[in-house]
Formats: C-alpha cells, structure tokens, sequence
C-alpha cells in the first residue's frame, strides 16, 4: 500500500505534503488507488473507529497545546512497514494552552 500511495502514476508529486489533494474541489488523485484501511474481504474491520479516533486525538491535542517541530533535519521515511512512519521520529514540544477568558 506504502508503494501505490507513493507512486506518482495514482498520486502526482507524491512526496509533497499537500492535504488539499483530499479536499473535494482540488482532488487530483486516483480515488481507487487510496487504501488506507486495505480494500477487498480483509479490509479493516474497525475502519470509522480508526478515523474516529484519529480525528478526536488531533482535535484534543489541538484544542490543548500549541505544537512546535522541534526536529531540524528532514523527516526520513520508514517504508517497511504498514503505516507511514518516521525512521527516528519527530522531536515536538507540547506547551499547554491558557485557556481564555469569558
Ligand atoms: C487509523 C487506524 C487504522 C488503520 C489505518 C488500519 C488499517 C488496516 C489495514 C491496512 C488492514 C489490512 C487490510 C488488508 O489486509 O487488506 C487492517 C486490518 C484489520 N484491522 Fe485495522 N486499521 C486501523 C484501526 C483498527 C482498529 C481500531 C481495529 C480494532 C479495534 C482494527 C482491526 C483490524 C482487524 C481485525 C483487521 C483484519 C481484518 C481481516 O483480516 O479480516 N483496525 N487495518
């Protein structure tokens, strides 16, 4: 899957990081080339629970710290495995949010 996501045939310039190609208007990829989940009789079976989660995980991490990516180098690739994953991973500091006042 790690190879299709990355093959610029289905996905141009699949290296840059641009959410906006999964956006409606601007979609420019091969929508059946995009198998997160796996596709067929063994796709996942928790699929709407996997994008639950990962949607409230990024929006309660938002909503209570600022972010900053504290890694200077460029961020290197695993590609063995299933999920995208950085090779050393990514250094960032959490600094918690005040909230304001009413
Ligand atoms: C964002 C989160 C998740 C992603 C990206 C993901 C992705 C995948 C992928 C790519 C497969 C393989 C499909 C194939 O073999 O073609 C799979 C299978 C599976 N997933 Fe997930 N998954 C996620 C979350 C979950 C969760 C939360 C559960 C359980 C609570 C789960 C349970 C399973 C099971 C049981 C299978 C095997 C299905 C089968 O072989 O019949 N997954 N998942």
């Amino acid at each position: 899957m790690n190879s299709i996501h990355h093959d610029a045939e289905y996905f141009p310039d699949p290296e840059t990081y641009d959410p906006e190609r999964f956006s409606e208007e601007s979609r420019n990829y091969n929508p059946t080339a995009f198998m997160p989940f796996g596709e067929g009789p063994r796709i996942c079976i928790a699929q709407r629970m996997g994008r639950i989660n990962s949607k409230l995980a990024i929006i309660k991490i938002l909503q209570n710290f600022n972010v900053e990516v504290m890694s200077r180098s460029e961020i290197e690739f695993e590609n063995s495995g299933i999920a995208l994953m950085p090779k050393h991973g990514v250094r960032v500091r959490l600094s918690k949010k005040v909230p304001k006042l009413p």
